[in-house]
């Protein structure tokens, strides 16, 4: 017997443009007071306002007191580092070393392989629970952590981007692959995984001090001859980090530079942070394609900088931008938490993020920084039906706010200020309830 055709009914809202590059912002926002959001085969076959023509014959699943978003973008996370999340008071480096390694070495061998897939599980579950749908993740150095997350997020059709970390220096010598290794793994990853499903392969230097020159041009290689992949990596972080970096690498221009000459810039070339970026920095991603992930919550918990998003979007070479939350040095896998840190940290640069700009970054934007525009990000015919309904009157707070908001960018920004996984009535998956 069929199921009958399954609709979801709702406030709704979805981009149509980048309101940080259009003449008129608020004009980008699509927002329907009262959508009909139509399911099938996994995808959104359509989506109107609602009638009670229109929803004949469909199951129809309401929403009142809600609103209907695209499912969240995370373009930046280690699921690994979710058992230490908020480790206490360390810059970069020295959070690396004492919590950081410890805790990726848990992951160490065939006996951990439990542990790896505990991780994954709680880690996803989290990430639904939070109303994140697709997720850029990095894995430790050990295939099996990547293998692991792989096959729990195949298990949940969840649109996922992982990898295994790669580096061969300056780390723990468990931690290391073995002098040329790593790609060899990383490359019976990608076929295994990449393309499988939902899934996609990004090839995953931690970041330019723990891989040898020789390993991050190995890694650029092995990028390009699989098309389709993802690339990802940290650049300019810390300012001590930028001061090890320039050590290490004395003949590259910039941080970035030593990427670029490893072949490592790029479309699908995603980059953690980029807080002290310069001017050729940003033309350089600019004209390579390569995305930037701003990690707001990460950047205040280590005291790393304050990211310059509305320089990275200056209208005559914008760049691509997605939001990560950078767990374990972000401190919640949040999309709404970390929307709130990304304004407070417009404040300091004294920018002022506008909600319609972060719900933007959380869906449709982060997105476009990975190339998945096509597919996912937006409520519109063919997308695939990753959707978060939002609770509007998720506490009584919230719903006093709320009360008082009498626009949608208010509300906007009341649920990206006040609200948290509280506010996450249900979590679709391609067009499966997963969560709530
Ligand atoms: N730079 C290199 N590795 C890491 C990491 O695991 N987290 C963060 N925030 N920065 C890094
Ligand atoms: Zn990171």
């Amino acid at each position: 017997q069929e199921r009958p055709a399954r609709a979801l009914r709702g406030a709704a809202i979805s981009f149509r443009a980048d309101p940080f590059l259009a003449e008129d912002p608020a004009a980008t926002l699509r927002h329907w007071p009262d959508a009909l959001i139509r399911l099938e085969g996994g995808r959104i076959a359509g989506i109107g306002d609602f009638s009670a023509e229109a929803a004949a014959g469909l199951a129809v699943t309401h929403y009142p007191d809600a609103l209907i978003c695209p499912g969240f973008i995370d373009t930046h996370v280690h699921y690994p580092q979710l058992p230490m999340v908020g480790a206490y008071g360390e810059g970069l480096l020295e959070w690396l070393e004492r919590y950081t390694f410890p805790a990726e070495m848990a992951f160490a061998d065939a006996a951990h392989a439990a542990h790896a897939a505990r991780v994954a599980r709680v880690f996803l579950h989290a990430l639904l629970a939070a109303g994140t749908t697709t997720a850029a993740v990095y894995g430790t150095v050990h295939a099996a952590s990547a293998e692991a997350f792989f096959a729990e997020s195949a298990r949940l059709n969840t649109r996922m981007i992982a990898g295994k970390v790669l580096m061969d220096r300056n780390a723990p010598a468990a931690l290391l692959d073995p002098p040329g290794g790593g790609i060899d793994e990383s490359a019976a990853l990608i076929e295994r995984w990449h393309g499988r499903g939902r899934q996609l392969y990004a090839v995953t230097p931690r970041f330019a001090p723990t891989s040898s020159p020789a390993q991050l041009a190995a890694a650029g290689r092995l990028w390009r001859e699989h098309p389709g992949t993802y690339l990802q990596t940290h650049l300019s972080e810390s300012p001590p980090e930028l001061a090890w970096v320039r050590e290490l690498f004395p003949e590259a221009e910039d941080y970035l530079d030593v990427y670029h000459r490893a072949g490592l810039t790029g479309r699908r070339a995603v980059f953690g942070h980029g807080v002290h970026l310069s001017e050729a920095e940003f033309c350089r991603c600019h004209a390579t394609g390569s995305a930037l992930a701003h990690c707001p919550s990460s950047n205040l918990f280590l005291g790393s900088g304050a990211f310059r998003l509305s320089e990275a979007k200056r209208r005559d070479r914008p760049v691509r931008v997605g939001l990560g939350s950078d767990v374990g040095a972000g401190t919640s896998l949040s999309t709404l938490r970390t929307l709130g840190d990304a304004y407070k940290v417009s404040r300091l640069n004294g920018t002022r993020l506008s909600a319609v700009q972060a719900f933007w970054l959380a869906t449709r934007g982060g997105a476009e920084a990975l190339e998945l525009e096509d597919r996912i990000g937006s409520l519109e015919p063919g997308m695939e039906a990753d959707l978060v309904v939002l609770d509007l009157k998720a506490t009584p707070l919230l719903e006093m706010r709320m009360a008082a908001c009498d626009s949608l960018a208010e509300q906007l920004f009341a649920l990206m200020t006040l609200a948290d996984d509280r506010s996450i009535r249900a979590t679709y998956v391609a067009g499966e309830r997963l969560y709530g």
